[in-house]
């Protein structure tokens, strides 16, 4: 159980795994403590003296924050390290001095105001009151711990108690100061078709982290970061994990300090950021996650798995059925009509998927990428009944109706633009730059919120769709906003996001049976802010299925297998050129939230047999695959296999995948280490009846099958393994 213990000066935050714990030094100053693993007790004499500070003798005289753990700091009083927060005073300075009035064990979590967040049920919370006497500003600093992983959340509401404005030019979420720089730094890298890479290097002396200001978490970037010590593995050592549940333009970054120690930041990017708090206003940050782990890289990413599953994705759709789904894109792109995708839905039925989605094309006068964003209106050309009717007569097929739209965009050639040019980001008298032909609308504005809230709505209604996809596919320029003063031009990119949570939480909320997927260019804004709202979000763009491996692994690192849209598509694959066996590519879509991006009259009698087979084998190992506890076993950035398996709650059951990129003759069989299995159980294979200990599988390993000569490359293999009493 979570709990909060307070003794003096000093709050522990805890759990059965983790603990976090703030002291309050002489003056007020409110210094960082401990956070990692559980402790029984603290001493907070030597847990301060690692950062060469006398707790008991500090006052702020001769720099001394500058060595001092704090819990919030900002720059310009003696404390030479980047802050957590910048606030310009009337009079010009921006340095800000924090001390504690008060602190509180709350009774529940409070939610953040306009923000996603982790949910409150499950937890204790904390909230300490600070003070800056200079301008009157007042930071509360929230945190809680939940009872069922080893993490911790907080976050930050800023309130301008003063009587002039102030602004606000940093506000990060997470300040974390470690007393050593014995760390690797673990972050996720990639571009389109190559998102979440993972990036692992030891910590240099100076600032190292990732970033984004494209005004979404990014295809290049994800808000996450992680210190791993350098023995760490996969699966043992120590990991500390961070993620921010925040959409847009984000930074993380870590500062090997000169003394040997590290800072870590986290929070709202502050390029090109300001926020105006006039007296009395209020501005809360995200909230960050911070994961503990003592079971190296995957125990981290358990953790955060349970995190985001117990206590922030949405409820209606944890554990439930996720239907198996045909996308129309890679089956057809813009060329479609009514008849040609009536004919895929039949073939999607017939093969015994659950679900037919139409993607783009189908609204205004779309046949290419140029044109009709914002104009939501079937295009009766292509699909002459309307879409009400198309919806009909897909469900009449005795599957779902999905539908695709990107709503926050507009193209220039579009009614929309043309009744509304004020409505796109932009700066006046600027050029407005377009991206894939399209300019982004202004959602901080209420009256873009309500035109979008109202196209989705009205779209869901008029095609009783199950399922939408919400895409977004271009990059912010020419941020500013027709709606703002030129005083607060510098929100834009914030109220932005603000304005996607409040109409993803009003559709969210009003459709709740509606199965919403979200999509950026594949997976470019796939973080947890979006997770709050959508359950699952299509992974990348790339479907071929051994850049899925990469991208699915590091991926995973931080979100668990349900949130991932992964889809079998047709060979050679339209992104690659790969011609991957079909095996392989259904093994590597079953990793995640499944379904196939194909045209399934396209298939062979043989391979159509094969689908069918497939989908009859993705329901049955939906729970297990989707929601039981994860384990990457072999990495594809470290040699030339991936394998990873996801194991029931009572550890009855495991399913196993293992992945071969290229063939080489003549080697020995694979050999997998498999983890989370219980040691004293036996297993039996059931694809080849083979019996095993656990013990045995975890520590000598599972040896695959030998790949025979003519099986070439991207080959794979996946076991169900059961668990059986003894006789
Ligand atoms: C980008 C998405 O990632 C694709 O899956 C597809 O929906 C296209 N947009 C449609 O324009």
């Amino acid at each position: 159980m979570a709990e909060i213990l307070n003794e003096g000066n000093i709050w522990h935050l805890r759990n059965e795994w983790i603990s976090y714990a703030l002291m309050e030094l002489p003056g007020g100053v409110l210094a960082h403590l401990y956070a990692g693993p559980r402790l029984q007790r603290l001493n907070p004499v030597g847990l301060m003296r690692r950062h060469g500070v006398d707790a008991e003798a500090f006052t702020v005289q001769e720099c001394a924050l500058d060595r001092l753990p704090q819990e919030y700091p900002s720059f310009g009083l003696g404390d030479m390290r980047e802050g957590a927060l910048t606030v310009e005073a009337p009079d010009g300075s921006c340095a800000v001095d924090l001390r504690l009035v008060c602190a509180e064990i709350l009774d529940a979590k409070p939610a953040l105001e306009g923000l996603p967040a982790t949910r409150g049920e499950g937890c204790a919370a904390a909230r300490f009151h600070l003070r800056d006497a200079h301008t009157g500003l007042e930071v509360e600093l929230n945190y809680a711990v939940y009872d069922d992983c080893a993490a911790l959340v907080r976050s930050a509401r800023l309130v301008n108690r003063g009587e002039a404005p102030l602004v606000v030019e940093r506000a990060y979420s997470l300040c974390l100061d470690l007393p050593d720089a014995d760390w690797d730094l673990i972050t996720l890298s990639g571009s389109w078709a190559r998102e979440r890479a993972v990036h692992r290097r030891p910590l240099v002396a100076g600032f190292q982290g990732v970033s984004t200001q494209r005004g979404a978490s990014s295809l290049q970037t994800s808000p996450f970061m992680a210190l791993a010590r350098h023995e760490a593995t996969e699966a043992s050592g120590d990991v500390l994990g961070m993620a921010l549940i925040y959409s847009g333009n984000f930074i993380a970054r870590a500062e090997a300090v000169c003394t040997g120690g590290t800072r870590l930041l986290m929070g709202l990017n502050d390029r090109d950021f300001a926020w105006r708090l006039e007296p009395g206003e209020a501005f809360t940050t995200p909230e960050a996650a911070l994961v503990v782990s003592t079971a190296g890289v995957g125990g981290m990413s358990r953790a955060f798995h349970t995190l985001w599953e117990n206590h922030l994705l949405p409820k209606r759709w944890m554990g439930a059925e996720r239907p198996v789904l045909l996308n129309s894109w890679e089956a057809a792109y813009f060329d479609f009509d009514e008849d040609k995708l009536l004919a895929i839905a039949e073939a999607t039925a017939d093969a015994g998927a659950k679900l037919f989605v139409m993607d783009d094309g189908w609204f205004g006068h779309r046949d290419d990428d140029t044109t009709s964003l914002g104009d939501w209106q079937t295009d009766l050309r292509k699909l002459p009944s309307g879409l009400k009717a198309l919806g009909e007569r897909v469900r009449a097929l005795g599957i779902g109706f999905g539908i695709w739209m990107e709503p926050e965009m507009v193209s220039p050639d579009s009614d929309l633009y043309r009744a509304h040019p004020d409505w796109c980001l932009h700066i006046p008298g600027r050029e407005g730059i377009t991206a894939r032909h399209q300019l982004v609308l202004d959602l901080g504005r209420e009256d873009v919120q309500e035109f979008v809230y109202t196209a989705v709505a009205d779209t869901l209604k008029e095609s009783g769709a199950a399922y939408l996809k919400w895409d977004m596919n271009r990059n912010f320029s020419n941020i500013g906003s027709a709606a703002l003063p030129a005083n607060r031009q510098k929100e834009t990119a914030h109220r932005y996001i603000l304005g996607l949570y409040a109409v993803l939480g009003r559709l969210t909320a009003d459709f709740p049976d509606v199965l919403f997927e979200g999509c950026s260019s594949g997976g470019g804004r796939f973080d947890a802010g979006m997770f709050y709202y959508v359950p699952q979000f299509w992974c990348s763009d790339d479907t071929d299925a051994l850049m899925r491996c990469e991208i699915q692994y590091g991926t995973t690192l931080v979100f668990p297998p349900s949130t991932m849209g992964c889809h079998v598509s047709a060979v050679p694959n339209h992104q690659t050129s790969r011609v991957i066996p079909m095996a392989t590519r259904f093994a590597v879509a079953l990793g995640g939230s499944f379904g196939y991006e194909l045209d399934p009259r396209r298939l062979t009698d043989e391979e159509r047999e094969a689908m069918r087979g497939q989908i009859v084998f993705a329901n049955a190992t939906q729970q297990l695959r989707l929601y039981g506890a994860f384990y990457r076993l072999r990495s594809p950035f470290e040699g030339n296999d991936t394998a990873w398996m996801s194991v029931s709650p009572e550890r009855d059951e495991a399913l196993f995948t293992y992945v071969r990129n290229r063939a080489v003759p003549n080697v020995l069989p694979p050999l997998v280490k498999l983890r989370g299995l219980d040691a004293l159980r036996r297993y039996r294979v059931v694809e080849t009846g083979e019996v095993y200990g656990g013990d045995e599988l975890m520590t000598v390993g599972l040896s695959c099958p030998v790949p025979s000569l003519g099986s070439g490359d991207a080959w794979s293999v996946m076991y169900t393994l059961k668990g059986e009493d003894e006789a």
